[in-house]
This record gives structure tokens, sequence and C-alpha cells, in this order.
């Protein structure tokens, strides 16, 4: 229950900055919008929900990370269609000047489909709205398109134009012939990566929630067209219920539904096995995290909403009580959209060979030039003349090929016809693309939102953040009662313990005990330790659940493995409460 300042929003950015999650960018000269810092806790827990994603992704669909540069050359964003489309709507407010999206300013007017109105017919819409900023009428604005992506040059002087990603997905698809090789030329296979990424927002004015620098985890997983309904692992989540908010129930204004995976793609609410099991899969992630059931959806894009080349498209959005239900992962079916782009603008085939079980028989007509009339009349060419009149289609009259751009036309008299029957092994095929997005920086900043909560301990407020312990920055705390009788030492000894098994714990002598708890309450340190003066009795300390308050006396010999177990979830606090072998 909380009863400080009721914006839970004002709340948690308040202890952010104060504890060292998350703090205002370069603030000794003024922070600039969209950009943040992760102070040493918040870095901590980022790295935390990152390496849950990584079990998930790396470790348990196997699928490799790879690393990109955040800038590209410009030829990569135009085959992405990021240099011609990668814009949002924009205005500038005639009384106070601030740049505004077009689209925000008609959502805050009611005005529907603002994204896909002209933008003449967007600036008439919304000059009876009010500015974002200062509240006034519009009146006459001009509307139009300001592209987000971050241009540079690369090398001294400008003639290489580069840009920041605007997304971590275009590194995997243009690797994608190297991927190919390095999964040993099979399909499915995917491949992730998890950085930066840039986008030049027009107003960022939402925290964490729109950055013009950000965390992605992208996945992007290669499938063969006709095989999108025989995901390998599917029974995982066949019976595993998601609340889905499609399209059909978002047009009648209804709630989301609680559908399991196999039932959902048997109907054909979600177009494919993959992309419902990666709808499910990321359930698990987002609830593993930390973030509650309840406040979790997958809302469906609408049909005007989903990209042209996309077939099915599906949101993870979590429930904030300051900004509403918020997008924080896309997982998309982009079939052959992208290597498609890559080829055409790259010249580099990106197809995979799919070997026939049997190979299949075909009756083909082959030209068999003659060789000696042809390697006179032609001598340089010849060889590339042959090459091409391998594949050509031979006509009464002649066949027609093209050598280095040129047409040129070989009578019929120059080559025989053979008509044959031969194998055919196999063919190439693009992969079709699904894409699980996630933003990281939306997944911390709904885990630190959901985990803030106040209650009462010894009279008075306590305030604590209830993270999940596989988030938590710290791990555990350990308190010796007093700095002396030997206790700070053992505390000491224990503290290095768990430094050499891989658990972050803190020791703390500082204060009152209460206050010592409170402090750690406050940053979600999950677990306390005090070595007291049982301790010396009989080698046993008292380990303090965060949220209950509970306590229970184990011995330091079984310290590392319990609070291991706690953290990683393998076991919980009330399971050692009933433990009669401690
Ligand atoms: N490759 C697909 C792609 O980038 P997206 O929906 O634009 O899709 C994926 O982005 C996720 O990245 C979003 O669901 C969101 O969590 C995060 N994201 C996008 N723009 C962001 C921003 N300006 N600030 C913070 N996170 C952002």
């Amino acid at each position: 229950m909380i009863q400080g300042s009721n914006d839970v929003f004002e709340n948690v950015m308040e202890l952010a900055k104060r504890r060292g999650f998350i703090w205002p960018t370069s603030e000794c000269y003024g922070a600039v919008a969209g950009f943040i810092d992760y102070g040493p806790l918040g870095a901590m827990m980022k790295r935390r929900v990152e390496n849950i994603w990584r079990d998930f992704y790396v470790i348990q669909e196997g699928y490799y990370e790879i690393e990109c540069p955040t800038i590209a050359q410009e030829a990569v964003f135009i085959a992405s269609g990021h240099v011609r489309g990668f814009s949002d709507k924009m205005c500038q407010c005639p009384h106070c000047k601030e740049y505004l999206r077009a689209d925000h300013v008609a959502e805050g007017g009611n005005i529907r489909n603002a994204s896909i109105m002209k933008n003449e017919d967007l600036a008439a819409a919304i000059s009876s709205c009010k500015c974002l900023a200062c509240e006034a009428i519009l009146g006459t604005v001009t509307v139009f398109s300001f592209n987000l992506m971050f241009s540079t040059t690369i090398g001294p002087g400008s003639q290489r134009i580069g840009y920041l990603r605007p997304e971590t997905a275009q590194g995997m698809f243009v690797d994608f012939a190297r991927l190919l090789r390095f999964y040993r030329d099979k399909l499915p296979f995917g491949a992730v990566q998890i950085g930066k990424s840039f986008r030049n927002e027009i107003s960022p004015r939402q925290g964490m929630i729109r950055l013009r620098e950000f965390t992605q985890a992208e996945a992007e997983i290669f499938v063969h067209p006709n095989e999108k309904n025989q995901h390998p692992s599917f029974k995982r989540y066949a019976e595993y219920p998601v609340p889905l908010l499609t399209y059909v129930r978002q047009q009648n204004c209804e709630d989301p539904l609680e559908i399991p995976m196999r039932e959902a793609v048997d109907k054909g609410i979600i177009a494919n096995e993959y992309v419902a099991y990666y709808v499910a899969l990321t359930h698990e992630i987002l609830v593993t995290i930390g973030i509650k059931p309840e406040r979790l959806r997958f809302r469906q894009h609408l049909p005007d909403e989903r990209a042209h080349y996309a077939t099915d498209c599906w949101d993870a959005e979590v429930f904030s009580q300051r900004f509403g239900w918020v997008e924080t992962v896309g997982i998309a079916d982009r079939t052959d959209y992208d290597l498609n782009a890559h080829a055409t603008q790259s010249g580099t085939p990106m197809t995979v060979f799919i070997q026939y079980d049997e190979p299949k028989k075909t009756q083909r007509c082959r030209i068999i030039p003659n060789m000696s009339v042809l390697g006179k009349q032609y001598r340089t060419k010849a060889k590339a003349i042959f090459a091409e009149l391998e594949t050509a289609i031979p006509t009464p009259e002649g066949a027609d090929i093209v050598v280095d751009g040129e047409k040129i036309h070989i009578p019929a008299s120059l080559f025989e016809v053979r008509n044959e029957v031969i194998d055919i092994r196999g063919e190439d095929i693009v992969p079709h693309v699904i894409e699980p997005s996630y933003g990281i920086d939306r997944m911390c900043y709904a885990v630190l939102e959901q985990a803030y909560d106040e209650d009462m301990a010894d009279g008075e407020t306590r305030t604590v953040m209830r993270l999940s312990p596989n988030v938590a920055p710290v791990q555990v705390a350990v308190f010796p009662l007093m700095t002396r009788d030997g206790l700070d030492i053992i505390a000491d000894e224990i503290t290095r313990t768990f430094h050499k098994r891989g658990i972050l714990a803190e020791y703390d002598d500082s204060g009152a005990i209460g206050r010592r708890y409170r402090r750690q309450d406050e940053i979600g340190t999950p677990f306390a330790i005090t070595v007291d003066y049982e301790t010396k009795e009989n080698n046993s300390v008292t380990l303090r659940d965060r949220d209950t308050m509970k306590q229970v006396r184990i011995p330091i010999t079984k310290l590392p493995e319990i609070v291991g177990a706690l953290v990683d979830g393998s076991i919980t606090f009330t399971s050692l409460t009933s433990d009669k072998t401690l």
C-alpha cells in the first residue's frame, strides 16, 4: 500500500535517483531529455535482466549472440527502409515553439487514425487541439515528417554517410550468409543481439519509456516458410495460457482472453507456431523478471497498424500506473522482407539450399554450343557466352543472352538443342524471419514501478522495493550485530564466501540494525543475514526475508547453498521456515 505521493512514477524515480538506480545524464551540465545514466544499482539490475534474457534465448533456445557496430553505412538502412520511411509526423507549436509529435497531439484531441493521415489533413485536424507543452490551442500548423535516425559521417570529410542504428536487428540480417554457414546451412536457426539503439525521438518526456539511446535485445529466427507451424519445441508452450487482446477484441472493445497457445494457433488467432511460441516465451521471461501477470497482456497489431510485409505482430504490453499500457516487446513474423531487401541492395544472395529427400526428375532443353565457331567469333567473351547459354532458353531463331550488360543474339545455327532428363537435388529458398524484439529499459522501468511498495514496520512507514531476487542488484546483506567480540570478523568471512560463489553480498556495520534492514529493503535486497552472539555458540545466523520480514536460523555452512537457491528461485523462503533439517 503506497502512502507517499500517489504517483508511483514520482516515488520510483525519486528513489531511483537517490539510491543510485537511474540518474539524469551529464546532470552537472543540465540533463538532456531522452538520455539516462544507470547508476551502480541500476546498471547491476539491468545486467541481471539482460542475463535472464540471455539464459532464455542463448542457453535454452541455442541462438548465439553476435555483436555488431552501433554505426552502419547508409546502404544498410536504405535496404531496411529506414532512410526512406523511419519518421514520425511532427509540428511546431506556434506559441511556445516546442516541437511536438503530431500523432500525440491528435491522440490528446481524440482524433483517430493520425498515423495514416496525409500531413496536410493531419495539420487541419489538429489545429483545434491543445499544445502538449503550453496547452494553448495550436491553430495553423505545418505537419512534416522527421526521420528519427541520427546521421553521421564515417571518416574525415563527409564522403561516407553513416547512421547510428535505430534497431539491433539489421546486424543479424546483413550477417545472414555467415550465420548460415556457422549453423551448417540448416534451418531453423537464430541469432540474437543485445545492445544500444538510437532514435532521435521528437519530444521524449516519459522517463525511461521513450529514450533517444536505449538498449534492445532482439532475436532473429530464420525459418523455412513452409515450416512455420513446426516449431520443434512447441509442446513446451502448447498448454501455456496467455492473455491475448486480438485485433477483433480491440475492434469490439473487449478485454483480453487467456488462451493456450495450441488453441490460439489452431483457431487462427496467432498466425503460426513460431509466433505463438515466442509470445509465450516472452510472457515467461517478463514474469520471471518480476512483472505481475495481471499487469501483462499481448495486443495484436490492427491490420492497418502492421508493417505491410508482416503477416502477424503482437506487442507485449505492461501496465504502468503513470503511462497506461506500454509496449515493451514486439513479436513479428517479418516474412522474407528483410533478406530480400538486403539481397537486392547488396547483390549478395540470401538464400538457403534445401535438399529434397529424393532428387526430382525434370526435363530440360540444353544448348550445346558450337564452340569452335563461337570461340573464334567472340574470343575473350566466349567463356562468358558459353556459361550464359547453359541456362538460356532456346527458340527456333536462337537464344538471347546478356554478357557484361550487353544483349547478344546467338543464332540457332550456332548450337544444337538436346532434350534431357536431369535430377534436381533441391532448391534455393529465402527463409522467413520471426522477430521477438525487447526494450530492456522499458522492462527495467516496469520492474522498478511494480516493485515499489510501502508498508508498516516497527510502527513506521517502510519503503520496500519488492524486486524479484533474480534481478535485485544486491542479493544478500550481511550485518554483524556489533562491531566487536569477533562478530564483524565472522560477518566479513561470510561476505567473502558469498563473493567466491558469485553472489553479490554487501557487508554493512553502520547504524542500528533496524536502519540497516531499512536501507537494504529500499534497494530491494531480498535477504539479510545477521551475525549475533548465538553465532559464536552454534555457528548459526539469522536469515531475514525482505517481504515478510520473517527470520529463520541457518547454519553458516549451509548459507551459500541456501541463499543461491533462494536467489535463483529453486526454493522459497517459506519452505525454509518449515525445514526441520536446519
Ligand atoms: N526490430 C524491431 C523493432 O525495433 P520496435 O517496436 O521499434 O521494433 C522494439 O522496438 C522495442 O524497443 C519496443 O517494444 C520498446 O520496448 C523498445 N523501444 C523502441 N523505441 C524505444 C525508445 N525510444 N525508448 C525506449 N525503448 C524503445
